[in-house]
């Protein structure tokens, strides 16, 4: 089955986990992806947090699947020529190096578009061209900082709080990709390459719209119903951390359930969905709540809303989290048990849907790894291993035309 991508040819010139996750998912969907490493060490991450001695780390392969390894010192003038070759038949080069990294090695935007003027360049940096923090070197939490999500993550009475997730990372790898395609559609048109630039800082903040909704309504109102502060503590000038309070107009809240003394993860995630009252109250086996008067309306619940969720605790207290989904789901109340990375790693519906995937590995034997997340009517993406540290440092450059001697005596592709 031929793949939307194939064809499109890119330079990966990423390493850690947000340039990676981009070329990554563009690689599932059929691109070539020529992954070019310094020689003797490469990525970092390919030794970053090892489980296996002298295996590449899942930080690597987890992030590097169906790509190509070509290992090569671009620092180097032999080093540079043969990547001159690659430019000028790619289609796109992506990179997330230190600020000013590239133009230091000599290949500026201009110099790119001078080789290349069809190429479309792709970077991500910690904050945008010409922001006054734009010199900084950035990883994940430091963006999630930076981005708004940390001040509005965790408890009121805790510190600001970083999120598992990696939205500073994997998530900006996403923005890239959506900006690259769009670049690689307007290139259709246009027959021209341009630059694409996606911050971290602004990726992390686009995800924290909502917290910039309520930015404005605490400014213009003084109190937001719907975080745990209203209406019986204070708020401040700027929102505050919400804890496990819903983002929209439902309240919801994580609640014990049966197992919770032992298991830190015996929780379900419970929605009060304003027009689900009713629902709500005959799966509890409280009809009187119905049309009480205190209950009736979000309004009237918000004041006593924590009153509520205990009351939903007790009902959860002999109920397992998989079985209080079961009996809630039938009431469609919008809930889902806590899951564990156990439980979603030998989740059978993970499994079915290549969700969560296992990958054979030529040195570790297989891993596990989440597959793409996109799924399509006409194409299921497929999941390779990720490359050896210049596995195919032979293959590209045959491609571009040196002889098998010239790559023996090629020493810009290896270890020195
Ligand atoms: N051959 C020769 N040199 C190479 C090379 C190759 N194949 N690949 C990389 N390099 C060099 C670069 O030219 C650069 O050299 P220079 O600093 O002397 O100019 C150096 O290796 C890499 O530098 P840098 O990217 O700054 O690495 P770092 O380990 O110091 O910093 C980050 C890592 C992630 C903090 C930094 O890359 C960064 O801020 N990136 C942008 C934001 C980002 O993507 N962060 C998230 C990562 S998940």
């Amino acid at each position: 089955m031929t793949k939307p991508l194939e064809g499109i040819k890119i330079i990966d010139f990423t390493h850690v986990q947000a340039g990676p996750a981009c070329t990554q998912l563009l690689a599932w969907f059929g691109a070539d992806v020529i992954k070019v490493e310094r020689p003797g060490s490469g990525d970092v991450t390919r030794n970053q947090l090892r489980d296996i001695p002298d295996a590449d780390a899942l930080y690597f392969t987890m992030l590097n699947s169906n790509k190509k390894s070509l290992t090569l010192d671009t620092k180097k003038p032999e080093g540079k020529e043969v990547l001159e070759k690659l430019i000028r038949e790619s289609d796109v080069l992506v990179e997330n190096f230190g600020p000013g990294a590239l133009d230091r090695m000599g290949f500026s935007w201009e110099r790119l578009n001078e080789l290349n003027p069809k190429m479309i360049v792709a970077s991500v940096k910690g904050f945008s061209d010409g922001h006054h923090y734009d010199d900084l070197k950035v990883y994940e939490n430091v963006a999630q900082c930076a981005g708004g999500a940390a001040s509005t993550t965790g408890f009121w009475d805790g510190p600001p709080t970083i999120s598992a997730a990696a939205l500073g990372d994997s998530n900006t790898g996403m923005h890239l990709a959506i900006g690259i395609l769009t670049a690689l559609l307007g290139r259709d048109k246009t027959g021209k390459g341009q630059k694409v630039a996606v911050s971290m800082q602004d990726s992390v903040l686009n995800l924290c719209r909502v917290k910039l909704r309520d930015q404005q309504r605490l400014e213009r109102v003084g109190y937001l119903e719907e975080y745990p502060q209203y209406p019986h503590g204070e708020f401040g000038d700027v929102v505050p951390r919400g804890g496990n309070a819903g983002g929209g107009g439902q309240p919801g809240w994580v609640l014990k359930c049966k197992g919770w003394e032992t298991d830190p993860n015996a929780y379900i995630y419970f929605t009060i969905q304003g027009h689900a009252w009713e629902p709500i109250c005959k799966a509890l086996g409280k009809p009187e709540w119905i049309d009480d008067p205190s209950y009736k309306t979000a309004q009237a619940r918000q004041p006593h809303i924590f009153d509520i969720f205990k009351t939903i605790e007790a009902w959860l207290a002999d109920k397992t989290k998989f079985e209080a989904v079961d009996i809630l789901r039938k009431f469609d109340i919008p809930c889902a048990p806590v899951l564990t990375m156990k439980e979603l790693a030998n989740d059978p519906s993970l499994r079915a849907s290549g969700t969560i995937v296992e990958v054979p590995h030529k040195k570790r034997g297989s891993y596990l790894t989440v597959g793409s997340p996109i799924k399509f009517s006409d194409m299921k993406p497929e999941v390779t291993a990720s490359p050896l540290l210049g596995e195919h440092t032979e293959e590209v450059l045959l491609g571009l035309g040196y002889s098998r001697q010239d790559i023996f005596n090629l020493r810009e592709i290896k270890a020195v």
